[in-house]
């Protein structure tokens, strides 16, 4: 094992950048169709990662979404998330905040409550096998209406003491942050804390609103933030953390090559940089693959890549006292 492989591996991690159901694993895929009984338009395993290749975000979203019509009932909700746990805790992941897409199950017949409930209850057995503790994020589509977002918060009532947060993901350009003002001034009025996506292909101005109309409390990507030296100076100033996705970027064509990927610039600009896996089934990487792609590719040093380890511990809503053990842990490796 490489010093670099085996020091990852070392990093107690969090992950804060994750939609469930871009973790569903073709294996899995294929075994969910035959119990549900759902027709897929692929005859294997092999089809379904050949078809695996996007030259942009929404060539991957249009087969994300096929993906999820084999999650139908709430086990499957279940054993999707226990899988990804078992996965990430092979990675040595202690904690993870992910993304759920409520309005991509619901707009096909699937309940609120099925997706939610089959979440809530892997992740609380997740805690209980592997010891990863978490929060849930319910994302909104953003290119669906603002009247839809509306909707679905309204459906989440009774879970709000289980969700950390509201998210904004799905096709970025043409559906700016500003659509979605009102419904995350009324999630933060009901105590819901903030994230989006933001400059992963939209602009500089998407990232300002995200910051300005959305008062996130942390961005997922934030890549086109660099160019505005104002707006990347303001990020760094307020110390908001970014949710990077490296092997996202390469698969989704934000970046032609890993070796030009800007995570090293952002964290010499300052930033608060973490590093996440996004759709793991689909971009072709786990947690700790991020961390050795990157940094192969990057030539980052242990101290790039703990500092990236302990962003992820300090920029989640885990408790303080389970934080500052994580952080003394990474201390330790370092020492
Ligand atoms: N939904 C799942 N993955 C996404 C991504 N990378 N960007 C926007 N929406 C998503
Ligand atoms: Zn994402």
């Amino acid at each position: 094992m490489s010093s670099i492989v085996g020091f990852v591996q070392s990093l107690p991690k969090a992950e804060l950048h994750l939609h469930i159901e871009g973790s569903l694993e073709p294996e899995l895929m294929m075994a969910l169709a035959k119990r549900n009984g759902v027709k897929l338009p692929f005859a294997s395993v092999e089809e379904i990662r050949r078809a695996y290749e996007f030259q942009n975000l929404q060539e991957f979203l249009d087969i994300y979404y096929q993906g999820m019509s084999v999650l139908q009932r709430e086990e499957d909700f279940y054993d999707l998330t226990m899988a990804y746990l078992r996965r990430v805790h092979a990675d040595n992941c202690r904690h993870v905040e992910i993304f759920f897409d409520p309005q991509g199950h619901t707009e096909r017949g699937i309940s609120f409550a099925t997706a939610i409930d089959g979440i809530l209850r892997g992740l609380a057995d997740g805690e209980k096998e592997f010891g990863i503790t978490s929060h849930l994020i319910m994302s909104f589509l953003r290119h669906l209406s603002e009247d839809d977002a509306f909707q679905t918060l309204e459906q989440s009532k009774p879970w709000h003491d289980r969700i950390l947060g509201v998210g904004l993901d799905s096709s970025e350009m043409g559906h700016p942050p500003s659509k979605f003002e009102r419904v995350f001034a009324a999630a933060r009025d009901m105590g819901l804390k903030s994230f989006a996506h933001g400059g992963e292909e939209g602009p500089p101005a998407y990232v300002q609103e995200c910051l300005d109309l959305l008062q996130v409390d942390r961005l997922d990507h934030g890549n086109r933030s660099l160019e505005d030296e104002a707006l990347t100076a303001r990020l760094a100033e307020a110390q908001i953390a970014l949710t990077v996705c490296p092997l996202s970027n390469l698969k989704l064509c934000v970046v032609d090559d890993l070796q030009n990927h800007p995570l090293k610039v952002m964290i010499d600009k300052g930033l608060k940089v973490t590093i996440n896996s996004d759709d793991p089934s689909y971009f072709g990487g786990y947690l700790n693959d991020n961390y050795i792609a990157t940094a192969e590719a990057l030539d980052l040093s242990k101290e790039d890549l703990a500092l990236c380890a302990r962003n992820s511990i300090t920029a989640s809503f885990m408790d303080a006292g389970r934080q500052k053990l994580l952080l003394a842990e990474i201390d330790g490796l370092l020492a």
